[in-house]
């Protein structure tokens, strides 16, 4: 069943029923504004940080579901019935609803009594603030007399104080209401020299700033008193919960359109000029105003609508694709692409399953999701790249997560998951792949944020790899730490405390478990780091990484392979995980994902028996589950994993960030269907159909699917903030496609179904656009290129030299 369908021509995904499974959401803003909001209008706004500068309140894990939001009530005045064209929060039954959530917008409507309604929502580039532009139309015989009444709930900043703190919080709100403005100011008094305000294009008849005045006394936001009463109460908030409500009241003709616009922002003032007049206790609203009065402005807004339109459409620009299969075309081209923009932006902190309050950025998570981000707006990836390596401990180690906004290590949750370096050296790469911008491995970067430490990039580099050398295990493995990619698999955890994280609590010295996982990412890692010094001249260091990468895999042939499939680990007590002698997780998809992404066994049919086993005990028709047989009871051993019933999460759930991992391998090998066939398993838009299974929403990537252990096996939770954006942008693009970014110029590998008789792509790469066409000519994988014409040796295409802009490359497969 669906709940909507795709309009590609403006991408858009179209809701078409406002009962959704879940909310389903959209984001709105890229750069230091944003806001999540579903398809009834539900959820919040923040500047940078989701805890530390929320705007607006929004109630996670409430009933109804998604509650709190970008609030629209229509009231006719003369029948005194009221309703929410977005349906939430009324509820009322609307016609015509749809929701169209579109790049950085979403526009959502419906049609009550023949007044049809619409809002569009959006972040002007820029600038810290959204507007909500309100269209009403009167389809009538007769004249419609309407108030239209817009409201959001003010957080008082700090998201976690605001939803704990309450014995201060009910005294500490304050308002200012200026020429029909609310600002917003509490606690600028003090330390905070920033404000919210909402503002409203027209002159109103009234506004509420004080949640209980607007509501009345045990009501919910379904029935406002003041919306049923007609007419808000002018209240001003003095502690307790400030809101922001605007009523404009309009006379419309039969046939007329009148649209109101509505601007929400956070504004920063100097510090020595935080008040007007000086002494006072006033916001200086100065600098604040022309912002607000231009925006308010319909022409400006719609020209700031315009040019987010357009910086879409260049991002999206910069690799297009047209295959014969539309669930690969409208993902590459604009969902996928999408939601790796939110994930760059958001990295795990906040979505409908993310509070935004727990969890920084996550130091493998965002130099994973730089793989399918870095061609978008490589500038912000560098940027990033120097903050997370800024982060990292002289040790070559890592803070597992760093807060955005000071940008500083999170010692809360600490380090010591032994993977995380090597992500650094896997995100450094993909970047200097995309940009051949060496200089950033010039970059003079502090260890540990301390000032005088600065190194430059490429020294975090070595130590990102030395790091493995001195924390290698009785089999010569790489030790595991905490943990591995699987921040659930806790070997030196042992804990039998209920409430202990399962992170940050070590029993154990951590000197035998061991991982293989982190062996196959060592051997990606260090094939990397070599290249990468190799291009530096720095030849023998070169031949010195392969040399280890080369003694890591002879460990993993030797300890590492169960003789079927790899291994996934060596436990405290040294006995195997993820081998044919264990009871249960006798198989698992990270070891063996990685380790044939990684080329390990590619030669002695290792890793082709490796993804055979893949194919069998781990591959459903929804997707590839973590390990089999699921762990039915909790094993003290092996910590979070096995805390998750069957079938879910860590434990057996269809993790959709590593599925990609198999597609790799699988081209690697040379199976362009089975590649394909595991990428639309799990390709949202290729589940829309089951919708009601599904219950995500179909245009983004959800990180798990629930196993075939699982009660609810099919079912999708935790969409959008996920490395699986990232993965599965990159497997299929630079692997299935095979457009793949080299060091020296663009590789040309495509690994296709057997089926299609080709494809064509645009591929903007160091500022030259490459139009690529792809004929199939034979069954098989060997590409012969010709660019411009002229046939040439091998599959990477070099940047020319001559400074043509356009290039054309032909490929015939066979
Ligand atoms: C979550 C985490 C990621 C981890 C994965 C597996 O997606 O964000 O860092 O690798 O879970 O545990
Ligand atoms: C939980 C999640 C896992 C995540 C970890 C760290 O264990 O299941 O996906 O990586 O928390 O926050």
């Amino acid at each position: 069943m669906k709940f909507g369908y795709f309009d590609d021509l403006n991408r858009e995904y179209v809701i078409t029923q406002p009962d959704t499974p879940l909310p389903w959401i959209n984001y709105l803003g890229c750069e230091a504004y944003f806001g999540i909001i579903s398809n009834t209008a539900g959820g919040y706004s923040f500047y940078r940080d989701a805890r530390l500068r929320r705007l607006t309140r929004y109630r996670y894990n409430n009933v109804p579901l998604d509650c709190g939001g970008r609030y629209i009530y229509l009231r006719d005045d003369e029948s005194k019935q009221f309703w929410s064209p977005s349906w939430q929060p009324t509820r009322t039954e609307v016609k015509d609803y749809s929701c169209r959530h579109g790049m950085g917008y979403s526009v959502i409507g419906s049609v009550s009594n023949g007044i049809a309604a619409h809002t569009r929502y959006f972040v002007p580039m820029g600038e810290n603030l959204e507007i909500w532009q309100l269209t009403v139309t009167n389809h009538r015989a007769a004249k419609a007399s309407i108030s239209a009444f817009a409201n959001i709930e003010f957080c008082l900043w700090d998201a976690q104080d605001d939803g704990t703190n309450f014995q201060r919080n009910f005294n500490t709100g304050e308002v200012e209401v200026e020429d029909g403005v609310i600002y917003h100011k509490t606690e600028y008094r003090e330390r905070r020299n920033h404000f919210a305000y909402f503002a409203c294009s027209r002159p109103t008849a009234g506004f509420d700033t004080q949640r209980e005045s607007f509501l009345g006394r045990n009501r919910g936001w379904d029935k406002p008193a003041a919306v049923e009463a007609g007419q808000l109460t002018n209240s001003i908030a003095h502690g307790w919960s400030p809101i922001g409500a605007h009523q404009v009241k309009l006379e419309l003709e039969p046939g007329e359109t009148q649209q109101i616009v509505f601007v929400l922002g956070y504004h920063e003032n100097s510090v020595d000029q935080k008040f007007d007049p000086a002494g006072s206790q006033i916001i200086n609203k100065s600098t604040v105003k022309p912002v607000i009065a231009k925006y308010l402005d319909a022409v400006e807004a719609d020209a700031a609508f315009e040019r987010l339109r357009l910086y879409w459409e260049s991002l999206l620009g910069i690799f297009q694709v047209n295959t014969p299969d539309i669930h690969t075309n409208r993902m590459v081209n604009i969902w996928n692409a999408y939601q790796c923009m939110a994930t760059f932006n958001m990295s795990r902190s906040a979505s409908f399953f993310e509070s935004g309050i727990g969890r920084g950025l996550g130091f493998r998570d965002s130099n994973q999701d730089l793989l399918g981000f870095v061609h978008m707006v490589p500038t912000r990836a560098r940027e990033r790249i120097l903050d997370l390596a800024s982060t990292q401990l002289p040790t070559g180690g890592a803070y597992h997560q760093y807060q955005p906004l000071t940008k500083r290590g999170n010692n809360d949750i600490g380090g010591g998951f032994n993977d995380d370096p090597h992500w650094l050296i896997v995100g450094v790469s993909a970047y200097l792949k995309e940009t051949g911008d060496w200089s950033i491995l010039d970059e003079p970067v502090p260890y540990d944020n301390e000032p005088g430490s600065e190194k430059p990039l490429y020294d975090h580099l070595q130590r990102s790899f030395a790091y493995t050398l001195s924390r290698l295990g009785p089999h010569g493995l790489p030790l595991i730490g905490r943990a591995d990619w699987n921040d659930c698999l806790n070997l030196n955890c042992f804990s039998d405390t209920p409430g202990q994280s399962f992170q940050t609590t070590t029993n154990k010295e951590g000197n035998v478990a061991e991982s293989v996982f982190i062996a196959g990412l060592f051997v990606l890692s260090g094939q990397e780091i070599a290249a990468i010094a190799k291009h530096r001249g720095l030849e023998s260091e070169a031949t010195g990484y392969l040399a280890e990468v080369a003694k890591m895999e002879e460990a993993v042939n030797q300890y590492g392979w169960d003789g079927e499939w790899f291994l996934r680990a060596y436990d405290d007590f040294g006995a195997k995980i993820g081998s044919k002698e264990c009871d249960e997780g006798k198989i698992f998809i990270e070891s063996n994902g990685f380790c044939t992404l990684a080329g390990i066994g590619l030669e002695d049919g290792k890793a082709a028996k490796a993804l055979a086993a893949v194919g069998t005990h781990l591959a459903t028709k929804h997707g590839i589950v973590l390990q089999q047989p699921a762990y039915s009871k909790y094993y003290l051993n092996l910590g979070e994993i096995s805390s998750y019933p069957p079938g879910y999460k860590e434990n057996a759930g269809i993790f959709c960030h590593v599925n990609p991992w198999v597609m790799i391998g699988e081209t690697r090998l040379g199976h362009g269907d089975q590649a394909h066939d595991y990428y639309s398993r799990i390709n949202p838009s290729a589940r829309e159909e089951i919708g009601d299974l599904h219950r995500c929403e179909p245009y983004v990537y959800a990180q798990m699917i629930a196993g075939k252990d699982a009660p609810t096996f099919g079912e999708a939770k935790n969409s959008w903030l996920t490395g699986t954006a990232a993965w599965n942008y990159y497997a299929i693009v630079q692997w299935i496609l095979g457009i793949r970014t080299a060091l020296d110029g663009l590789q040309i590998a495509p690994v296709i179904p057997k089926n299609w008789p080709g494809f064509t792509a645009t591929r903007t790469f160091r500022g030259v656009v490459y139009k690529i066409a792809i004929e199939r000519r034979g069954e098989g994988s060997h590409i012969a290129l010709t660019v411009d014409g002229a046939p040439i040796e091998g599959n990477v295409v070099l940047p020319p030299t001559d400074g043509r802009k356009l290039v054309t490359v032909k490929g015939i497969l066979s």
